[in-house]
């Protein structure tokens, strides 16, 4: 949550920071600010709502500088105003940061600097770190060989308990630039003789694809031409530098009207590149380069736990059902945020599968570290390249689903899928699996690209559908199997970007209570997909419909699901059941985003959340 970003070059840093704050204003979006070195003097822009009052507003002012820092803010501390807004200034005007995570010591640090005479205008924990920091840098003395401003930032650091990523300018250092990191992303770009600071490369990316992913207790300090990375305790790091392999049209709209579509068109090509190279030559079963584990030490796992948050969370429990069903090894599923404060009992060869696709949710890297310090192996499924969960866990599979701009997940959510079924496969095969059932898995999965691209031919005709249901309040999805947990991400995703209150449900569960909520005014989406209860799902759909509810049911197509069965019947490609799950999910997806845009709803930025969940 929120973005940060800063610039120390020789061009004009205002309209530098303003792009990169553009391509980070998915992490939050409630107001954004920038801060700029002026004729000797670091003036600051901030302002209430989306970017595009800030970009409004700083169109007049000149800030001509060539060095600065940006801030786009998703609250926490403090309401939604210009003065709760970042950059913030310490009271004797020395420091000015950006900053992203929580000080959870703020208030008795604020007491402290009230005491010291330092005064604070906002409510935010973020002011109290710039005064923090100014306290040190007006303690410290000018010594040889220990830069005064970075020594600062460090001794105010060692003091703070939480997590941030922070970028800070000193009032008497023009050439400098200090940032740092403890469980908020923080990465350097290093350009033709400027340097960036941002929570990720998509806030500089269209200026240099060099950059360094800073560590936890790292911080990094820029003076002119020069940098240097060093750790909290004054240890100096020499830093491994990364080419990005992401091109600018990844993060452009690329004439889509939203990201959201974009990313939900982009499904035959994320899919298509979480499987590359992931074929094993004899064509009946996956491989992977960075498990880190031997074939021996697969088979001797006898328990999986998946953890995640959100939709990372209802992939896992997709994983669950194609791991137990293709590898026969039992898994739990559990929220990140439960699972990390749970004391959870754990056998001895039990393995831990997180998935993310930012790599970068506090919940989830907590429950990975907390995991690791029992001594369990933790491996990671993520997008997020060099993301924190990434270097963290002891072994992993990257999605390469590209950078996923719009908040909601969609592309992300299917390339889970996609390797959750690689995985069976791999884990299947290594035990009972035979080599015709892993042959079918796999061609069924090389299928999927193009089976994805016809589906996506829906878009207009459930754009129909969802005309004919925009006015509703409320909304059940159903579905029974591996299509519950499509029922469940249906449920979240039109809550999150249309606003209509949505709940999903095992489809045989809807008798033991949520049936009493159908009505005409409240209809129910059936993922009616599932094979094996195909006939059962159809009698619940009679259920809803004898109650007055409006039906709409995804159905295999092939002609064998009777046509009057439901009001609407969108029908998707047949497919092998490791793979019918994704195809389930392109329509669920396609529905939230027509009604988000029929609604009115702004369905890449929807209200109150962000993309990225670095606080607890
Ligand atoms: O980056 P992560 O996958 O760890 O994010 C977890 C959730 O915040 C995320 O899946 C969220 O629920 C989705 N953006 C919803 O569409």
């Amino acid at each position: 949550m929120c973005g940060i970003v800063g610039y120390l070059g020789k061009n004009g840093a205002k309209d530098i920071l303003l792009e990169g704050l553009r391509r980070l204003e998915y992490r939050g979006y409630d107001s954004a600010g920038i801060a700029v070195w002026e004729n000797s003097k670091i003036v600051i822009s901030r302002s209430v709502g989306p970017l595009d009052a800030l970009i409004e507003k700083t169109t007049a002012e000149l800030l001509v500088g060539t060095a600065g820092i940006g801030h786009t803010r998703w609250a926490t501390h403090g309401d939604v105003t210009e003065k709760n807004a970042h950059p913030h200034r310490s009271s004797d005007g020395k420091i000015v940061l950006v900053h992203n995570g929580v000080i959870e010591n703020f208030s008795a640090i604020g007491k402290f600097l009230s005491e010291k005479g330092f005064s604070l205008s906002s409510e935010t924990d973020s002011e109290v770190l710039a005064n923090l920091i100014a306290y040190h840098y007006a303690k410290e003395p000018e010594r040889e060989n220990c830069n005064r401003f970075l020594e600062s930032v460090r001794r105010a650091l060692l003091h703070v308990r939480g997590t941030y990523g922070i970028v800070v300018l000193c009032a008497d250092c023009p050439q400098e630039m200090v940032g740092a990191r403890n469980s908020s992303p923080l990465v350097l770009g290093i350009g033709n003789g400027e340097y960036f600071l941002a929570s990720d490369v998509a806030g500089f990316i269209s200026r240099t694809r060099d950059a360094i992913f800073l560590n936890d207790h790292e911080l990094v300090h820029i003076r002119g031409d020069d940098f240097s990375i060093l750790t909290l305790n004054r240890e100096r790091i020499a830093a491994v530098r990364q080419a990005v392999d992401w091109d600018l049209s990844a993060v452009e709209l690329n004439g889509y009207r939203h990201f959201m579509l974009k990313e939900i068109f982009e499904q035959p090509k994320s899919l298509a590149n979480a499987m590359r190279g992931r074929f094993f030559a004899d064509g009946s079963t996956a491989h992977f380069g960075g498990l880190q584990m031997s074939p021996r030490e697969l088979r001797h796992i006898d328990r999986i736990i998946l953890c995640g948050c959100g939709s990372a969370w209802c992939a896992c429990l997709a994983a669950e059902y194609l791991i137990e069903k293709f590898a026969r090894i039992p898994v739990e599923v559990e929220y990140a945020s439960e699972f990390r404060y749970r004391n959870a009992p754990m056998e001895r060869n039990t393995l831990v599968l997180i998935i993310s696709q930012s790599g970068e949710t506090l919940d989830t890297l907590a429950a990975l570290r907390e995991a690791q310090r029992k001594g369990f192996r933790v491996l990671a499924i993520t997008n997020g390249v060099g993301s924190s969960i990434a270097r963290e866990a002891d072994g992993g599979i990257y999605q390469h689903a590209g950078p996923e701009i719009g908040v909601a997940s969609t592309k992300s959510f299917t390339s889970q899928l996609c390797i959750a079924a690689l995985l069976a496969l791999h884990l299947g095969r290594l035990r009972d699996l035979s080599y015709e059932e892993g042959t079918a898995i796999a061609e069924a999965l090389r299928r999927l690209p193009q089976q994805v691209q016809e589906t996506l031919k829906l878009s207009d005709s459930i754009r129909s559908v969802a005309e004919r249901y925009r006015n509703c309040r409320d909304m059940l999805f159903l579905g029974r199997q591996a299509m519950f947990p499509i029922a469940l991400e249906g449920a979240l995703k039109l809550k999150e970007v249309s606003y209509v209150h949505a709940e999903g449900y095992a489809a045989a569960e809807m008798k033991h209570g949520p049936i009493a909520l159908i009505s005409p005014d409240c209809p129910a989406f059936f993922l009616a997909c599932d094979g094996l209860t195909l006939e059962k799902t159809i009698s619940n759909i009679h259920e809803v419909r004898a109650r007055g509810a409006r039906t709409i049911a995804v159905v295999p197509g092939g002609g064998t699901f009777p046509e009057t069965t439901a009001d609407d019947i969108i029908a998707v490609p047949e497919a092998h059941p490791a793979v019918q799950p994704i195809l389930a999910a392109i329509p669920v997806q396609l529905f939230a985003y027509h009604m988000g845009v029929l609604r009115g709803c702004n369905v890449d930025r929807p209200r109150n959340l962000a993309k990225s969940v670095t606080v607890e």
